[in-house]
């Protein structure tokens, strides 16, 4: 098949919800991955953070093959040895908590929130506070906890109960003293949102009025989670101790798992029959997880994020200075923005065709996430590449 061909079934036959780059993928390994015309490429957003450890990382796919020759599923009325050893390791990683497998980062924010509403059952309490710019999925609950009214707007009408309030603004969550309301949801980097990121004494006044008001506080670690940022959750760098995270992407290293890690106490409240995912926590996808959390330790990939994530920052902010159509340079670890003063997509597409991929989110962010394993010669390559679209998309626009 060539690639116009793909295309066309692409066009005859598949459901247009997604707005897709003129390019066919066919191989990768590491930051890399190559065309159909065997081009490659330098993959600096590689699967929005799914490929989160580089493509096809050896660990993973090794432990993924020995897996699927084993047993491939096994039905959660059943137990099996991968799922149990996971959880541990996940509670581990966090705060001593139980945890709920699904396959997707939407599918582990709705057990988050159905897991609130839960907890406030008989209290009359249900309302759930998210922030403006949050993403946190397309499922009909989940969009309408995103913050983002053009992604909830044309399903209306949506599910009821769920309010908004303006990011790191906590006297719009003082002010909010209802009596319904029974949990905040936040991302700690706002991702879609355009990498904004919590300052930390928003946070920590976020987790007292939690305590004070008996909320409950849910961080949506599916972007930043498993070392992105420089530690393992991004809660981890504010203090704080959420009730519930959920996570997804990197957590399988490519393989679709997600999951949602609630306090004992809290996730207890889930008892029989409240909630079920068919594929969630399944051999395979837990054997791929459980190869992830090893490969993390055993390369020091945290640590690792938050070095080259200064490496890379450094370099942004160099051409900050050099292209004044650089507005400013955030975010942690591995998780970077680069706002400009007017919208990327152009300079997305420079870079492409200079073989780098890269996203550009909330119009004028360039959202850059390389993969943890990301070499410093790969950055130094990078930003090579960025400064001649930054030179070229300079002129374009004059
Ligand atoms: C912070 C955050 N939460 C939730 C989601 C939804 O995850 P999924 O697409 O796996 O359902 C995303 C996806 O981009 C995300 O970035």
């Amino acid at each position: 098949m060539n690639r116009e061909q793909i295309k066309n079934l692409y066009q005859e036959y598949i459901v247009g919800s997604y707005t897709r780059d003129d390019l066919v993928l066919v191989a990768g390994r590491g930051s890399r991955v190559k065309d159909m015309n065997d081009r490659e490429y330098l993959d600096f957003f590689p699967g929005w953070a799914v490929s989160g450890l580089g493509h096809c990382p050896g660990p993973v796919v090794r432990a993924i093959k020995k897996q699927a020759s084993i047993l491939l599923h096994v039905s959660n009325n059943y137990y099996h040895p991968w799922q149990a050893m996971l959880a541990e390791r996940l509670s581990q990683y966090c705060f001593g908590g139980k945890v709920f497998f699904c396959n997707s980062g939407a599918e582990a924010n709705e057990a988050a929130i159905k897991l609130c509403r839960l907890y406030g059952r008989g209290k009359n309490k249900y309302k759930i506070i998210s922030l403006e710019n949050s993403f946190h999925g397309r499922t009909l609950a989940t969009v309408t906890l995103t913050g983002q009214a053009k992604y909830s707007q044309p399903f209306q009408p949506l599910p009821a109960g769920f309010v908004k309030l303006p990011f790191n603004d906590i006297g719009a969550v003082e002010s909010n003293a209802d009596q319904e309301t029974v949990a905040v949801f936040l991302e700690l980097i706002q991702g879609e949102g355009g990498i904004n990121v919590a300052e930390k004494d928003y946070v920590r006044h976020l987790e007292r009025i939690c305590r004070e008001r008996d909320w409950l506080l849910v961080i949506d670690e599916v972007q930043t989670g498993f070392g992105r940022t420089g530690k393992m959750f991004a809660y981890q760098h504010y203090g704080v101790t959420p009730h519930i995270i959920t996570l997804a992407k990197t957590m399988g290293g490519g393989f679709p798992i997600g999951a949602m890690v609630a306090q004992k106490e809290i996730a207890n409240l889930m008892g029989p029959g409240t909630h079920a995912s068919t594929f969630g926590g399944g051999p395979l996808a837990c054997s791929a997880a459980l190869a992830v959390l090893e490969m993390i330790e055993r390369n020091n990939l945290i640590s690792r994020a938050e070095k080259m994530g200064w490496y890379l920052r450094k370099k942004l902010e160099g051409l900050m200075k050099k292209y004044p159509v650089v507005k400013q340079v955030r975010g942690m670890g591995l998780m970077l923005g680069m706002e400009l003063h007017r919208p990327g997509f152009p300079l997305v597409r420079v870079c492409r065709e200079k073989g780098l991929l890269l996203n550009c989110t909330h119009e004028r962010v360039i959202r850059i996430m390389p993969a943890l394993t990301v070499r410093r010669a790969e950055i130094d390559e990078a930003v090579d590449i960025l400064d001649h679209s930054l030179k070229e998309f300079t002129c374009l626009a004059q």
